[in-house]
This record gives structure tokens, C-alpha cells and sequence, in this order.
């Protein structure tokens, strides 16, 4: 009697070749795509801002820059795009000072624990407007309704205001409590949101802009 021949599918060297093949190309695929991830989301630096270098997550003196929220055809969706020089809290703010006021703001989210209602980058909750793109948000541009309820002149102290005493100033139906949040620290978030509305999240959150244009024309 002819022996039958062995199928490959049945021998275990193939097996276990395959499993080596597969576990290597793996790795090196993971390792690629970690430091591919590394660079695109390495902060930039303040030389890229001034020389026009568009990084996704721009330098903490992006502060010191008009950011707008405008649709980009090629991508299908909007992108920030960062303008003029203008002051915010009525200075120009160096590489230095810019970054402790940001981490003053990042430090602030944390203790406060805002992401218990809101959202930041896709973390949080869905209790409250996601902050993502608060900066950008009509209600606090100067046909807006926050700057008049504030009685401020500019969106950051309108923002700062309103943060230091939310009750304050009701807007929708949910309220958002008063969370002992000093001045000091109210200028450390908005630097926070504002810096935070200038990185490109590829359009998240999804209709951004326009879900607040039918909110606030009437
Ligand atoms: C207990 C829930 C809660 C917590 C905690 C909370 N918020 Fe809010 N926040 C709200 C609600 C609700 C609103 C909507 C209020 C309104 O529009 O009248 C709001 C509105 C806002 C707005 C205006 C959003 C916009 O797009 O105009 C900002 C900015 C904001 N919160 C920032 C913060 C920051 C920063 C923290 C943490 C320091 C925080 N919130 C913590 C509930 C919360």
C-alpha cells in the first residue's frame, strides 16, 4: 500500500515557521507604527509656529496666535488653522511662561476632574459640551452671547470668568457647579483649551462648528 503524501496543512514545522514569520513581521510592524505615532503627535516648537510649520500638536506659545476652525476640502473635514499674533490676557507670552501657564491649566483639569462631565480628546464624559474645541466655540466670539452675560471684552477673560463662576452664568438647561477655580488657575485652563483647540484631531469632534452655528442663530 502507496503511502499517502503529507499535506502541509497537517505538518507542525510548517506551523510553527508561520507562527515565527508571523510574531516577527508583527513586531517590526508595531514597532514602526509606534515611532510613526511618536512623530506625529511630538509637540512642536515655538520656531515652527514663527517659520509656519504646521505640526499637529503646535508649541504651548500657539497661545500667543489667532486659531481658526476651517474646513479643509482635501480632507473632508475641518482643521485648525493658525493665523495672526494676537495677546492673550493682554501679552505676549514667552516659550517659558506659555508652557507653566499650560501646565498650570493641565494640572487644574486634573484636580477638578472635568472630564466627570466633559470630554477632552475623546476621554471623558458626554455630560457636558465635549471641550475639545470650547475655545473655538461661537458662543465666546464677539457676536456671541458669552462675552455680554461676562461683561468682558475678550474671549479668554470671558472664558476665565465664566470658569471661576460657572452658576453664574446659565446658559442650556444643565448647569455647570462652581468648582473653587482661582484666577490664576482659570488663565491656566483657557490657556489649556485654547492650546488644546489648536491640535489637529482630524475633524473630531465630528460637525464641531456647525452643530454650534444652529444652537446659537436664532
Ligand atoms: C459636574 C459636571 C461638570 C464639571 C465637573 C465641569 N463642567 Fe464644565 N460644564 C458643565 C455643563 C453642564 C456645562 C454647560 C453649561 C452651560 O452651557 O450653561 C459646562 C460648560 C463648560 C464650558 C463652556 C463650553 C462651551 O463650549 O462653550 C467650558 C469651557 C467648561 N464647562 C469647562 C470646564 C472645565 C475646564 C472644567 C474642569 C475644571 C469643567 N468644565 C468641569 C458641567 C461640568
Amino acid at each position: 500500500m502507496a503511502e499517502r503524501p503529507k499535506s502541509v496543512w497537517r505538518s507542525i514545522s510548517f506551523w510553527r515557521r508561520s507562527a515565527v514569520w508571523v510574531t516577527g513581521f508583527s513586531t517590526i510592524l508595531l514597532i514602526w507604527l509606534t515611532f510613526d505615532t511618536m512623530g506625529q503627535i511630538k509637540m512642536g516648537t515655538d520656531e515652527d509656529l514663527q517659520n509656519g510649520v504646521t505640526k499637529r500638536v503646535p508649541a504651548p506659545t500657539v497661545i500667543n496666535y489667532h486659531i481658526e476652525y476651517k474646513m479643509n476640502e482635501k480632507r473632508g473635514h475641518e482643521a485648525p488653522v493658525i493665523g495672526e499674533k494676537e495677546p492673550f490676557f493682554g501679552k505676549e507670552w514667552s516659550p517659558k511662561e506659555a508652557a507653566a501657564l499650560l501646565h498650570l491649566g493641565k494640572l487644574t483639569v486634573q484636580a477638578k476632574n472635568c472630564m466627570n462631565c466633559h470630554t477632552l480628546l475623546g476621554n471623558g464624559a458626554y455630560y457636558a459640551p465635549d471641550l475639545t474645541k470650547a475655545w473655538l466655540d461661537p458662543a465666546w466670539s464677539n457676536d456671541g452671547p458669552m462675552l455680554a452675560m461676562t461683561g468682558k471684552s475678550t474671549r479668554e477673560e470671558a472664558m476665565a470668568e465664566f470658569l471661576q463662576h460657572p452658576s453664574k452664568y446659565p446658559t442650556h438647561a444643565r448647569m455647570m457647579p462652581d468648582l473653587g477655580i482661582t484666577a490664576e488657575e482659570a488663565k491656566g485652563v483657557v490657556a489649556f483649551l485654547k492650546h488644546m483647540s489648536a491640535i489637529d484631531t482630524n475633524g473630531f469632534p465630528r460637525n464641531f462648528g456647525k452643530e454650534e452655528v444652529t444652537t446659537y442663530a436664532h
